[in-house]
């Protein structure tokens, strides 16, 4: 083993996966500098490393170039929930593809491995279930998710050019919905909205009839499978799927949650919004041979920890 730290540079590093992985890199014994704008961040993620001296925080949008002398890139910096890449559409397809350019051509300098957080809005509205990853995906490139979801795919198409024609060294995850500690409390995301519905004793708000399928990840669980995927030989480039095959229905998730947090919350139906995905599973296949991955935490399990978050999150305002 090598004694000399890896300075890692984190994107998106005050967000919620950004800031587990800022703590996960530095408890392996690396540097991690992290870069956010604080847009969906907060300060609160990452205050607790800041007497850490391998931790070095930097205020910088990743739309404008960077330079800095670091061993590996985790490119994280996106809005990721509906909310708040709808908020201003054109900052998120710029963070994208931008960002991505940025990043790109930051490794591609420093001739070292950068990995992409991609998602799996690259496959739309799916019309293959599960997902593998050789699924072209069902993607609407005019409608309000599209900011993100084609922004996501020009990012992967970027990586790739830049691994075809510069030789880089890149890892693309496809990211499925993970849940955990330090989400953001307003941002609409399903596991949040409920934990946060249920503590606070108002309606739980299920969208359609609440038979739409979704799979979620406990974040201990990806942070596993992004180190894994990052120290992987370097001829594996992904993508590749990450996320918790095991499926629950929003209703099924909305009723663990009353049952875990005791509330006396009712559950209200509400329309569906516009490209609403009615189905998400990950084939995770590829995760199992290449990385020797797969989630081991229970949706039980992992709910537990998330509103002893959430309810001491509440108890300090
Ligand atoms: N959480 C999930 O379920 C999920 C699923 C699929 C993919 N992802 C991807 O993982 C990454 C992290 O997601 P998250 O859930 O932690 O979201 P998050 O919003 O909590 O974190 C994103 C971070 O990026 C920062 N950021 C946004 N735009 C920036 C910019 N232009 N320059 C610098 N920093 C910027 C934000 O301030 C925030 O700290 C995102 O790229 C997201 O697309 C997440």
């Amino acid at each position: 083993m090598s004694i000399m730290k890896k300075r890692i540079l984190i994107t998106g590093g005050a967000g919620f996966i950004g800031s587990h992985l800022c703590e996960r890199l530095l408890k392996d014994g690396n540097e991690v500098i992290c870069i956010d704008n604080f847009y969906t961040g907060r300060k609160a993620n990452i205050v607790h490393l800041l007497n850490n001296p391998y931790f070095e925080i930097e205020r910088h949008d990743i739309c404008f170039p960077i330079y800095m002398e670091v061993d590996e890139i985790y490119n994280l910096a996106c809005p990721a929930s509906p909310i708040h890449y709808q908020f201003d559409p054109v900052q998120t397809i710029k963070t994208a593809v931008h960002g991505a350019i940025n990043m790109l051509g930051l490794a591609k300098r420093l001739k070292i491995k950068i990995l992409q957080a991609s998602t799996s809005e690259v496959y739309g509205d799916p019309v293959v279930h599960p997902q593998p990853e050789s699924y072209w995906g069902n993607v609407n490139p005019v409608g309000i998710r599209s900011c993100y979801d084609e922004g996501k795919r020009c990012a992967e198409t970027l990586f790739f050019d830049y691994h075809r024609q510069h030789n880089l060294k890149i890892k693309v995850a496809r990211i499925f919905n993970t849940y955990g500690p330090k989400m953001h409390p307003n941002d609409g995301r399903v596991v949040s909205n409920f934990i946060v519905q249920s503590l606070k004793g108002e309606d739980i708000t299920v969208f359609g009839d609440g038979n739409q399928t979704r799979s979620f990840c406990y974040i201990d669980d990806l942070l596993n499978g992004l180190t894994r995927l990052m120290n992987s030989p370097d001829d594996f480039t992904g993508p590749v799927n990450l996320g918790n095959p095991v499926e629950f229905t929003i209703l099924e998730l909305a009723q663990k949650v009353i049952e875990l947090t005791r509330t006396k919350s009712k559950i209200i139906l509400n329309p569906l919004p516009d490209d609403d995905p009615r189905q998400r599973q990950p084939d995770i296949t590829l995760a199992r041979k290449a990385l020797g991955w797969e989630p081991v935490v229970r949706l039980e399990e992992g709910l537990k920890k998330t509103i002893e978050y959430f309810e001491s999150l509440f108890k300090k305002y």
